[in-house]
């Protein structure tokens, strides 16, 4: 995504403004409303986003509260705190005042050059960019379909989408860097999590690095060393601007002047009818509560980038609270206007010229120095949307900018497949010749991509069987890509060569009917075996198809559709699909859902119109029902094509999904690791999932690491419960599978579960086997499935990773003094024949400077950076709650196992409870407690558990006491925050000699 280069110079020559002149400015006002004192009396800043939008306020009264506080800082200042409080009377503080004297109700002034008329539907189908969005004639309807189109923009329409804008200040933080669709749209979607009442948007990786604060009561901190912390400043109710305390008014507006930060500000409903009032302190006026109807834009406002001026929404707009602006200086500029609805307000028709009342208000900083964009309504209008995304543009000097690049690809599922009735005639086909080259007028490259399952060909009435044969003639004319033959879902098969059998039927029926098979792209039926990924499916289309790309609506889940991202697994890059709404059975334009209304309302500036305008990259999916009867889908899509071309500048352009993937993952490159989740966790996800797969099987508790603290013997002890049993092992790292933490991450979900394998399957190990012998569980009864990799526990992705497929699971972990377990951890290294722990003693390798050798600093890393335990604790806290974290003392399961193991089984609820007094039992010639097997057998861990080598040099010791001293104090403080746990003896002793 590239930055736009920014709009801060206002080169518009306005050719068409109007001059509203704003009337009884002098006439008598009183304040209307006072401000509490301690409104805005702390600062507040919000570290996490999350926190942020869950207290965002959504009853308009401003009582959002926050937890984290943060120190003052004005404006390239440190401050002290109390300088921020309010120092203004409180009967000083005035927001919007009300004009008392009754107005005639219009803003007097002329609007010349603005969309001045219907734009009519030319019905050519020629790809006229007329706003209309009638296209039935254009697809050809010959017979049954109704398709009687022509509707034109809004004038009817409801725009019923009942969004309402509540009070909170939204701030934008100042956005740099790669991914500025993701904070734009998150600072859309903020306002829409404040609207829909919508929380969980924040568990997301919306933010990708940005970040949105809501603030509260209270201004935020502004600057971080000199710098501005903020790109935009957003009112989502502008009476918390104007009511501000003077100080913190003063605070901002010197932020905004020095750092050019602009503001936007939407006027909130408010119960009292505002008549001529005058916003506190500017030459600003307005009328409140009015209906209206017919927006125009304006086309000389410099604040329009990615909106088109030029037409006008006809028709009633939505609510009825809609404030206008009356102002006669010309720092003002206004960007939309409309008429008073005279449905409405009949007698204002009546012998008089309709005059153009201004619904949004640039104010181009001549007045005070800063620039602002002030909303009459809501974003529940949906230009509002359009211009709101120009406006952050705009004030945040094109930083906050999408950019103005569209693709659009439309999948045509299920070609050949339908019942009969339902089915392409040799007229559809033409329609979708033709529409295909009206819409390539319009979108460049734009080519319908047709996935077929040859099964099915000729299934259809005789005519549906001239139109299968139609397309066939016109096998050029499309971009073509393979479903399964039988329309299977591939997650029901568990054989490979059956399901690469399956797909070759498919392949010889292409071969056979000329139909490329080169597209490298390929799509699942219901989006089975793709997410959750079915490793077989990604293995037999490599092989029979070449695949390289699919797409799906799946991943992470199909709600919220916004959240939707792509990931690359086995070489196969699986974009997003976004949704348009025509499904399989969604076959006329009058039977959508909702009704023809709703299906324009989607198309003329609602959910379709806007998918396209916020995702740079679009994969659509309809079906070949979509395309027969009254070709529902050609009239969709044109529309909404001829709608953004009336109303946005976007360049619209379409290219082969390959062509599109490689933009997707350049454009998000963070996205190319994918999230395995549970599939239990979601419905839709459980129905495309093999039977064969359980997530009973999956691990109920993780034993985390880190290494040399234990975890053999933890696990050991473990494996001795006849309830509790493990993975099996694997021939490369034995008992370990390392799968949340390296490469073994990409071999997928499927590759994990194969160590769990459910019912007997999993029991009990080889008689052969080192492994410790379980007590007899209770017949029937579930195993506690558990998994240990000592490397978990400071992999720096594994929580995240880990939370995603196991967010209910129990973490294990021990910890000893970290300083002896880095040495143990360095004697380990030495006797698997590490060359540079051979060839280093422990004290060069924990010294080891940055300008060592590489491998050296690697080793010194590996070494030390395990036992930073606060921090890596810190970052699986961040997923888990403390709740289901465990900590064990190491020192304690070395010296008194039969404890730790008894705790251990409480905490996870394990039944029944073992007595391990019973099978633990002090070996005296290996000095560590092992297994009883009777009563004089033992058997204990290997060598490599308990090993003999010389103590640590005392230097080396008292280096790492004092290396770790921050991060053992930051440990006391966090365990003794996460409640009564004992603080262990050996972070006592280290922190009293650490100093
Ligand atoms: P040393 O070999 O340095 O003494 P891990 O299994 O995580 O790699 O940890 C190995 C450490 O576990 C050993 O480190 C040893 O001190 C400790 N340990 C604790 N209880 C043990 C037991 N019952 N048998 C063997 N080693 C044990």
């Amino acid at each position: 995504m590239t930055i736009s280069s920014g709009e801060t110079t206002a080169t518009a020559t306005a050719t068409a403004r109007a001059t509203a002149t704003a009337r009884g400015a002098t006439t008598n006002i009183h304040h209307a409303t006072a401000i509490n004192r301690n409104k805005y009396e702390k600062l507040i800043t919000k570290p996490r986003s999350q926190d942020a939008i869950a207290e965002t306020e959504t009853n308009g009264s401003a009582s959002a509260t926050a937890t984290a506080t943060a120190t003052p800082a004005p404006i390239g200042a440190t401050t002290d705190r109390t300088m921020l409080l309010p120092l203004e009377d409180t009967n000083a503080a005035a927001g919007i005042v009300t004009y008392k004297q009754k107005s005639n109700g219009s803003a007097s002034g002329s609007a010349s050059g603005h969309g001045n008329g219907h734009i009519n539907s030319s019905g050519s189908g020629s790809g006229s960019t007329s706003c209309s969005t009638s296209s039935s004639t254009s697809i050809g309807i010959s017979s049954s379909g109704s398709g009687s189109g022509g509707s034109h923009l809004g004038a009817g329409s409801s725009y019923s989408m009942g969004w309402t804008c509540h009070c909170c200040n939204l701030i934008a933080r100042r956005c740099f860097g790669i991914n500025v669709r993701r904070c734009v749209l998150a600072l859309l979607a903020i306002t829409m999590v404040t609207i829909f009442y919508y929380t969980h948007y924040v568990d997301t990786d919306v933010f990708n690095g940005y970040k949105i604060e809501v603030a509260g009561k209270s201004l935020p901190v502004l600057t971080n060393l000199d710098k501005g912390r903020y790109g935009v400043i957003v009112f989502e109710n502008l009476d918390k601007y104007l009511n501000m305390d003077k100080w913190n008014r003063e605070l901002l507006d010197k932020y905004c002047r020095e750092y050019d930060v602009g503001i936007v500000g939407f006027l909130s409903p408010s119960e009292e009818t505002l008549v001529g009032a005058q916003l506190r302190d500017f030459p600003l006026f307005v009328n409140t509560n009015l209906r209206l109807r017919d927006a125009s834009l304006n086309p000389g406002s410099s604040v329009l980038r990615l909106t088109r001026a030029g037409e006008t929404a006809w028709g009633a707009l939505p609510g009825d609270d809609w404030a206008v602006f009356q102002h006669n200086h010309s720092t003002y500029e206004p960007v939309e206007w409309a008429q008073r609805n005279t449905n409405e307000y009949p007698a204002d028709s009546v012998g008089q010229v309709q005059l153009p009342l201004t619904t949004v208000l640039q104010d181009r900083g001549h007045l005070d120095g800063i620039q602002r964009v002030l909303f009459g309504s809501s974003l529940r209008f949906w230009l509002h949307r359009l211009v709101f995304l120009d406006s952050l543009s705009y004030l945040s000097h094109g930083q906050l900018s999408l950019n103005l690049e569209r693709m659009i690809l439309v999948d045509i599922d299920d070609i050949f497949v339908g019942e009969k009735g339902t089915r392409l005639r040799p007229d559809d086909v033409r329609a979708l010749v033709a529409t295909q080259k009206n819409i390539a007028a319009m979108v460049p490259g734009f080519k319908f991509n047709l996935g077929f399952s040859g099964k099915y060909y000729h299934h259809g009435t005789r005519e549906e069987n001239l139109g299968d044969d139609f397309l066939l003639q016109n096998v050029q004319e499309f971009n073509w890509f393979s479903h399964m033959w039988k329309h299977q879902q591939p997650h029901l098969y568990d054989n490979l060569t059956l399901l690469m059998a399956e797909m070759h039927l498919n392949y010889a029926f292409a071969v056979d009917h000329n139909i490329p098979t080169s597209s490298g792209y390929s799509i699942s039926p219901h989006h089975s075996g793709v997410y959750p990924a079915h490793e077989l499916l990604y293995v037999a289309w490599k092989k029979v198809w070449n695949v390289k790309v699919t797409s799906t609506e799946e991943y992470p889940h199909l709600r919220p559709a916004r959240l939707r991202r792509g990931f690359i697994h086995r070489n196969i890059m699986v974009l997003p699909r976004q949704t348009c709404g025509l499904f399989t059975h969604t076959m006329y334009i009058d039977r959508y859902p909702g009704g023809r209304d709703k299906l324009d309302e989607s198309i003329q500036g609602g959910e379709l119109f806007q998918t396209i305008v916020y995702n740079p990259i679009n994969i659509f999916m309809t079906h070949m029902s979509n395309y027969g009867s009254d070709r529902l889908a050609l009239y969709t899509f044109q529309s909404v094509i001829k709608f953004l071309q009336c109303w946005t500048n976007l360049k619209l352009a379409s290219a082969p999904p390959i062509q599109l993937a490689e933009m997707y993952f350049q454009l998000h490159p963070e996205e190319v690791d994918p999230v395995w989740g549970n599939p239990c966790d979601d419905a839709r996800h459980k129905k495309i999932w093999s039977k064969t797969k359980n997530c009973d099987s999956l691990p109920k508790f993780l034993v985390i690491g880190p290494q040399k603290t234990g975890t053999t013997a933890l696990y050991t002890f473990l494996s001795m419960h006849g309830s509790i049993a493990s993975n099996i092992a694997s021939p490369d790292t034995f008992e370990e599978v390392q799968f949340f933490n390296g490469n073994n991450y990409y071999r997928g979900l499927d590759w994990y579960m194969d160590f769990f394998p459910s019912g007997e399957a999993l029991s009990l190990p080889p008689s052969n086997s080192s492994s410790p012998s379980p007590m007899p569980t209770q017949a029937g009864s579930p195993r506690y499935m558990f998994e240990k990799s000592a490397t978990y526990f400071d992999g720096e992705a594994v929580p995240k990773r880990t939370h995603a497929l196991l967010p209910h699971a129990k973490i294990v972990t021990i910890l000893i003094s970290p300083a002896k377990r880095a040495y143990s951890w360095y004697q380990h290294q030495r006797a698997h024949g590490d060359v540079i722990a051979n060839n280093y003693s422990f004290y060069q390798v924990i010294t080891a400077s940055d300008s060592a050798p590489r491998a050296l600093k690697d080793l010194r890393n590996r070494c030390l950076n395990p036992g930073k335990y606060a921090q890596h604790l810190e970052h699986w806290l961040a997923y888990y709650p403390a709740q289901q974290v465990h900590i064990i003392d190491g020192d304690q399961l070395r010296l008194n196992p039969i404890d730790v193991m008894n705790d251990l089984q409480r905490f996870l609820k394990v039944q029944p409870l073992l007595d391990y007094s019973n099978h633990l039992r002090y070996d005296v010639k290996k000095g560590f407690y092992c297994q009883a097997l009777n009563e004089k057998r033992n058997k204990c861990l290997g060598k490599s558990k308990g090993r003999q080598y010389p103590t640590m040099d005392e230097r080396s010791g008292k280096l790492l006491q004092r290396y770790y001293l921050n991060h053992n104090t930051a440990l006391v403080k966090l365990l003794k925050k996460l409640g009564s746990r004992p603080i262990p003896q050996w972070l006592k002793e280290d922190l009293s000699t650490g100093t």
